[in-house]
């Protein structure tokens, strides 16, 4: 694999190969030149941030970056401010994302002024976005690299190129069909990982930009997906979250096609491994097979991510969801028979064009009825491009703020409500971390995704341990150990 290569055997005054992932590697060895040059000049080798904002794809792909920056020698520095190499992988799923990232930026640019030789690179879904890089050229071309989401696995060769260059570097693709594996990433757990099994998204949500900015829906073979979790099993990884924005619809364009539910049961096969976990799913894929094996595993986590956005028919119709509200409650029902204790959460748009009282009343509606443990709650952004930027009925930013505000006053009472029933119970975790706020508690995580914090010490981080749960505390729940159970 990637990360076994020799880099020291790579002879850097050969030109690049043509081949991919090799090319990349020698790059990394390139780049690796230069860090040995700037140690000599400065006496320090060089340090890197990487700054990520959005989703679980994003967080995954830069380890990736935080993988490449490693190998090439440079050291880590979470403050930006202090980074020879500062990176920011960008969200562009809502307005307010971007508007975050341009302010970041200016304030990074300011504080440039104190370290001129500072890099400055930017990446992600942002990139991708129509006019983002004609604004970055105008306003702020102290940047010294861009590239988007379907090249991320050049980043050696961008970084290379950056380091010698005094010039921006661009590298934008519209898309792709490629899929470049075993580029070398750097984990942020020993005992976690998250997967990414697919790309891209085919659904066209009219609210959404992710189709737009992340490409066609391409899924990585099984092989691939398999020899990367039993290689992390062996690493000492006993969870893993599988990643793509809509897992259920995984496999249905490879040559040989598979489906989710098959792949699940091929890793739940993989020895050491305790823990699965995925995401996201979309109710309309979501298939009586996958629940079938939901129900009869041993491995998968007791939760499911299910959003529903709306829980008006006549929205969801005009978002291009695909399943009516009745549909989306028997889906629940079925799969509550068959994972009886399984927690379910939601994401949920209020003020979507063209919503009504009687729309906004009936998401209230479906809210109370399927009781969710975690509701993420967003007001409708406007992106354009997408259909719905332009549909009729747009609606009034004091009207979405109310009914915002009603959502989450419900949502808390009941999800508070629904969390605490776990009470007195002893149920597994995987201790993650040493608590923040309290060295002399441990935070661990129940196969519902509930945290619960608990006294012990550091030994116990990343393994699964017995804990009683004594006070629920509105969404997490303090504990006493325990044992430990693996
Ligand atoms: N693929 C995932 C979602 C990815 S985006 C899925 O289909 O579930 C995460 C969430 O952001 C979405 O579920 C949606 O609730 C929210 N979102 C996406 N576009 C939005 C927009 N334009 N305005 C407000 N929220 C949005
Ligand atoms: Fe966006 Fe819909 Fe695709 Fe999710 S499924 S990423 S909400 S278009
Ligand atoms: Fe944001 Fe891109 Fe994820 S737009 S939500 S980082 S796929």
């Amino acid at each position: 694999m990637y990360n076994e290569i020799d880099l020291d055997k790579i002879d850097i005054t050969l030109g690049p190969p043509a081949k991919e992932p090799a090319r990349q590697y020698y790059f990394i060895a390139r780049c690796r030149e230069w860090v040995r040059d700037f140690e000599q000049r400065n006496g320090r080798v060089p340090n890197s941030c990487v700054t990520t904002f959005g989703c679980q794809m994003n967080a995954r792909d830069s380890e990736k970056l935080e993988g490449v920056l490693k190998q090439a020698g440079f050291a880590a520095e979470p403050d930006e401010r202090k980074a020879d190499f500062v990176i920011f992988n960008t969200c562009t799923v809502r307005e307010n994302a971007n508007q975050r990232l341009y302010g970041r930026l200016g304030q990074l640019g300011r504080s440039r002024k104190r370290n001129p030789d500072m890099k400055i690179a930017l990446c992600g879904c942002m990139m991708q976005e129509a006019g983002v890089l004609e604004k970055l050229k105008k306003s702020y071309s102290f940047v010294s690299l861009v590239f988007g989401t379907h090249n991320i696995y050049k980043f050696p060769e961008l970084l290379s190129a950056c380091l010698d260059s005094d010039r921006m570097v661009i590298d934008v693709w519209e898309d792709t069909d490629q899929i470049v594996e075993d580029i070398p990433s750097e984990r942020k757990f020993s005992f976690k990982s998250g997967v990414n099994i697919m790309t891209g998204c085919n659904n066209f949500c009219s609210y959404c930009i992710v189709p737009y900015v992340r490409g066609r829906e391409r899924s990585r073979r099984p092989e691939d997906i398999l020899r990367e979790i039993k290689s992390l099993a062996a690493d000492g990884v006993v969870e893993v979250m599988l990643l793509g924005q809509n897992v259920n619809s995984y496999g249905k364009t490879l040559e040989d096609p598979i489906t989710f539910a098959q792949l699940l049961t091929e890793i739940e096969r993989i020895d050491g491994l305790e823990r699965i976990r995925f995401m996201t799913s979309h109710p309309k894929d979501l298939s009586d097979e996958l629940i079938q094996v939901m129900g009869s595993s041993q491995k998968i986590c007791r939760h499911l991510h299910l959003p529903v956005q709306s829980g008006s028919t006549r929205i969801l119709e005009r978002m291009n969801r695909r399943y009516t509200k009745e549909q989306y409650l028997e889906l629940t029902e079925k799969i509550r028979r068959a994972v009886p204790d399984i927690s379910l959460t939601t994401d949920i748009i209020v003020g979507f064009p063209g919503e009504t009282e009687e729309d906004f009343q009936e998401t209230l509606d479906i809210v109370r009825r399927v009781r969710y443990d975690a509701v993420f709650t967003f007001q409708y952004s406007k992106r354009s491009g997408t259909p719905a930027a332009v549909m009729d009925g747009q609606v009034a930013p004091e009207v979405v703020k109310d009914r915002f505000d009603r959502l989450l006053s419900e949502v808390q009472s009941i999800s508070a409500e629904v969390c605490s029933v776990h009470t007195g119970s002893v149920q597994e975790v995987l201790v993650e971390s040493v608590n923040d706020h309290d060295p002399s508690l441990l935070t661990g995580r129940m196969s519902n995704n509930l945290l619960v914090h608990f006294p012990g010490d550091a030994s116990l981080i990343g393994k699964l341990y017995s804990v009683r749960l004594k006070e629920c505390r509105g969404f997490y729940y303090l504990g006493e150990g325990g044992q430990i159970i693996s």
